[in-house]
């Protein structure tokens, strides 16, 4: 029987999708890449995927400093958020849409009990988002099945729907709720189905449920500075894998300024191309308390369902020991700016 590593799923993917390349990194050719003209976008990204492109190579400006010399400790890599303990700070982004982005290879709940089963398998969590092809709740639905582990972060939709929306989640006891607020720009959904937010309305938000709220699509201190006064319980700083915006900053650009005004008041959450163990330790040394991976676990719940998350969680979980060990990282805190060098591209 043929070994079902990563490779193996990745094959499958490729046999149901079109090429793409393995890391996902926003080069041309590759499905993975600027949309198509007048086709959808599948795992692309706006425009001209500059966004997305620019994810990839301001996260890899970085390079991690190797320090070899100092008493040998296991890395301590767990990490307790929302009540819950993780066996590393990595969790599944938000993803959705296998009918509009993923040649509607499976139907969405599989898609979504692949993520959220794989992540809770390995000791950690899954976010679901949602798709104007499927009802808004499905998320929750799949959520409540995996006994409540898992996140849904739902689109801006209208204040009422969303309180709603929020209200369910919190009866069916998921870990957490959340807002794309970057969703706004979905290419996906009609106008006048999502709506950018005021303080007042993330305010009223948070105030809505008894659940943690997160935010996602922050790219700047003043946007972290509202969600923090909000009373939001973590700050997602992401430009949704650059798929709403093209021509925009790269996450690690604007992290360690976020990270700055926000550290310690409550937990960062951070994605766009990370796609190793190394990664996640370079995005904590950046900032986060949690680095998310979004395009990689799509494709392995497509390919595989929820063993082939699994087998990613496990990948990325032996790197970032490793990335630990190499590093002087006894534990995550040690994970700072003092590990990173610019390497040479200033
Ligand atoms: C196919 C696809 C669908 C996505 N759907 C959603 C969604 O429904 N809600 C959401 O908040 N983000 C969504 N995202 C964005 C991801 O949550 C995440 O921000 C992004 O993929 C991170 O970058 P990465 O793919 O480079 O890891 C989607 C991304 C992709 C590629």
């Amino acid at each position: 029987m043929k070994n079902k590593d990563l490779n193996y799923y990745y094959n499958i993917a490729r046999n149901m999708l079109e090429d793409f390349s393995n890391v996902c990194d926003g080069k041309p050719d590759y499905i993975c890449t600027p949309e198509k003209f007048g086709a959808t976008m599948g795992l692309g990204g706006a425009g001209q995927g500059k966004t997305f492109e620019t994810n990839y190579n301001t996260l890899h400006k970085y390079r991690l400093r190797m320090q070899m010399i100092k008493a040998h400790h296991e890395p301590e890599m767990s990490i307790s958020i929302f009540g819950k303990e993780l066996t590393i700070p990595v969790m599944g982004a938000s993803v959705s849409g296998v009918k509009l982005s993923l040649n509607d290879v499976i139907s969405e709940e599989e898609f979504y009990w692949g993520l959220l089963k794989g992540a809770r398998d390995s000791g950690c969590i899954a976010m679901v988002g949602n798709t104007p092809a499927c009802p808004d709740d499905l998320g929750v639905t799949v959520i409540e099945k995996n006994d409540g582990w898992g996140i849904p972060i739902f689109k801006p939709h209208s204040q009422e729907w969303l309180v709603q929306l929020f209200q369910l989640a919190e009866e069916l006891n998921v870990l957490a709720v959340g807002v794309d607020l970057d969703g706004v720009g979905s290419q996906f959904w009609n106008e006048k189905q999502l709506y950018r937010k005021s303080e007042k309305d993330i305010q009223e938000l948070v105030d809505s449920t008894g659940k943690p709220v997160i935010f996602k699509g922050i790219m700047n201190v003043e946007d972290a500075v509202k969600v923090v006064d909000s009373g939001a319980d973590a700050c997602y700083v992401s430009n949704h894998g650059g798929r709403p915006m093209d021509c925009g900053q790269g996450v690690a650009e604007v992290l360690p300024d976020i990270a700055m005004e926000v550290s310690g008041k409550i937990p960062i959450l951070a994605d766009g191309a990370v796609r190793t163990g190394f990664d996640v330790l370079m995005v904590l040394a950046l900032g986060a308390d949690v680095a998310l991976i979004g395009r990689p676990l799509a494709l392995m719940s497509v390919a595989g369902g929820y063993n082939a998350v699994k087998l990613y969680f496990e990948y990325v979980k032996h790197d970032l020991r490793l990335a630990m060990i190499m590093t002087g990282c006894d534990n995550l805190k040690e994970a700072t700016m003092d590990i990173l060098s610019k390497g040479l591209l200033g």
